[in-house]
């Protein structure tokens, strides 16, 4: 799929598609005329969204789908959705399996699918990687220092990549959004309640965002458009923003009781 294009025709997979964004993201290519793999390591989830909207199945983890994928697609993946991912919340005091599981979902399962797409994709001169990282990536998560942490390592890679290989016709698209109704969402817990669940979207919202990056070739995808400012406020005055997630994290503590 080239620039302006639908995905008539183009060949999709997308992970963690069982539910959620996944399902909207795989719900959105299907309409449009995509060829679509569906995974989610709920062989069952990844099932019935496949059914539902005329998809192919490819259950599994999202570190080794690629190949599996590419077979059930006759041979060729144009665009890979590295969707999956967990909301692993807690504190530096987190134990070490649940920061080595969100490391390998949340990053390392990117970097395994894009070490098998771009020999393809750097031969046929296009691909296009897209992202789901979190506003979590650009910003923080308050109660979340492994989701905070790696989702900052997703959009990382996702620029890396783009960077590197974007005159050789790889596009690369990284979706930012604050909170989406989904499950994850739902466990997301006070700290949601408090700084996500306000100003939640739907995922066929988050859809919307990255076909309209997609058509103008943009990077950043931002379903919630306030991010942005954010962002530069980051960037501009860290302290003035470290101040100010503090004062949200002692709001949070407050009301945690
Ligand atoms: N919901 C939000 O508020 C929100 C906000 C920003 C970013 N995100 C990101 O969006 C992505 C999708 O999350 P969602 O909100 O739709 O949550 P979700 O829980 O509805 O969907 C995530 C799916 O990923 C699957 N999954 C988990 N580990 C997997 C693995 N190793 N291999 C394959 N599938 C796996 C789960 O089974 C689940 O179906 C995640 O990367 C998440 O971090 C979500």
């Amino acid at each position: 799929m080239s620039t302006g294009q639908t995905a008539e025709g183009t060949t999709v997979v997308v992970t963690g598609a069982g539910g959620g964004i996944g399902a909207a993201l795989a719900r959105r290519f299907a309409a449009q005329g995509a060829r679509v793999v569906v995974n989610d390591l709920d062989a069952d989830k990844a099932r019935r969204t496949a059914e539902e909207i005329g998809a192919i199945a490819v259950p599994g983890d999202a570190s080794t789908v690629v190949g599996a994928a590419r077979d059930a697609l006759g041979g060729t993946i144009d665009v890979y959705c590295a969707n999956a991912g967990l909301g692993s919340g807690g504190s530096e005091s987190a134990p070490e399996d649940v920061w080595a599981a969100a490391w390998d979902v949340n990053v390392m399962a990117h970097v395994r699918a894009a070490r098998e797409l771009l020999p393809d994709w750097l031969e046929r001169g296009r691909g296009r990687f897209v992202s789901t990282v979190s506003a979590a990536g650009l910003l923080t998560m308050i109660g979340a220092a492994p989701y905070s942490v790696t989702k900052h390592g997703a959009l990382a890679f996702a620029e890396w990549l783009s960077l590197t290989y974007r005159h050789r016709g790889i596009q690369v698209h990284a979706i930012c959004p604050q909170g989406v109704r989904t499950d994850m969402l739902a466990d997301t817990g006070t700290a949601g309640d408090l700084v996500l669940k306000p100003t939640a979207i739907e995922p066929d919202e988050v859809a919307d965002a990255l076909f309209a990056a997609m058509a103008e070739d943009r990077f950043l995808v931002l379903p919630h458009p306030e991010v942005a400012d954010y962002y530069t406020a980051r960037a501009a005055t860290p302290d003035r923003w470290l101040t100010s997630m503090n004062h949200l994290q002692q709001k949070w503590e407050a009301s945690a009781g």
